[in-house]
């Protein structure tokens, strides 16, 4: 269900699509094939992992080395935005997605699929805290407890049309996650 609800997201996307935090690619197969697709990922040692999979995928591997922070893409330059599992471990929220709406052409889209913070006062949100300091120090920066939906109304998007769900975890868990998008 929970791929299904990401391929729905992503398949309708054409155009230019840029990937912030594009990992080793996960999504690369889900998106329309005539896409023309940029993947910006900071960390190195995915690159080659990112390039053969881009590959497989028959897409040009046009990878960018830079954090979200700071696109190396003009103003207006792409019609779509991607970030699966980002939000959660760039440093600073709001940079990247003032960068998001800044390089997404007016009309296009923010497209996201993340894991944010349970409602305050859940054992989940109790959980998520104690869970933090390691998930921050351990995981690549990954934060669980952001409220990443108020972050994406904050930002400069004209409208924004948001899921929220539990994703199973597995020994009866479940972690609260939003889908959707914003439009430029
Ligand atoms: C949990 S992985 C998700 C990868 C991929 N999006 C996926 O769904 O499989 C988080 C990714 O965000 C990247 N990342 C961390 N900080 C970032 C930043 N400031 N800007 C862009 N990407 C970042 C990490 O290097 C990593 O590849």
């Amino acid at each position: 269900m929970y791929e299904t609800l990401k391929r729905d997201l992503l398949r309708g996307l054409s155009g230019t699509v840029l990937e912030i935090g594009a990992g080793a690619g996960a999504n690369l197969g889900l998106l329309n094939p005539g896409a023309e697709w940029i993947g910006l990922e900071p960390d190195r040692r995915v690159h080659d992992r990112l390039r053969v999979n881009a590959v497989r995928h028959d897409r040009k591997a046009r990878i960018l080395d830079a954090p979200a922070e700071a696109i190396p893409l003009g103003d207006e330059s792409v019609d779509a935005v991607v970030s699966t599992v980002v939000l959660c471990s760039v440093d600073d929220q709001e940079a990247a997605l003032a960068e998001v709406a800044r390089v997404l052409r007016p009309g296009g889209r923010f497209v996201f699929f993340e894991h944010v913070a349970a409602p305050a006062g859940t054992p989940t949100r109790w959980l998520q805290r104690i869970w933090a300091p390691f998930s921050r120090r351990f995981d690549r920066g990954c934060d669980p407890v952001r409220d990443t939906a108020a972050a994406i109304r904050r930002a400069a998007f004209a409208q924004v049309e948001t899921r929220d769900f539990d994703m199973p975890v597995g020994l009866g868990l479940t972690v609260p996650f939003i889908a959707g998008y914003a439009r430029r």
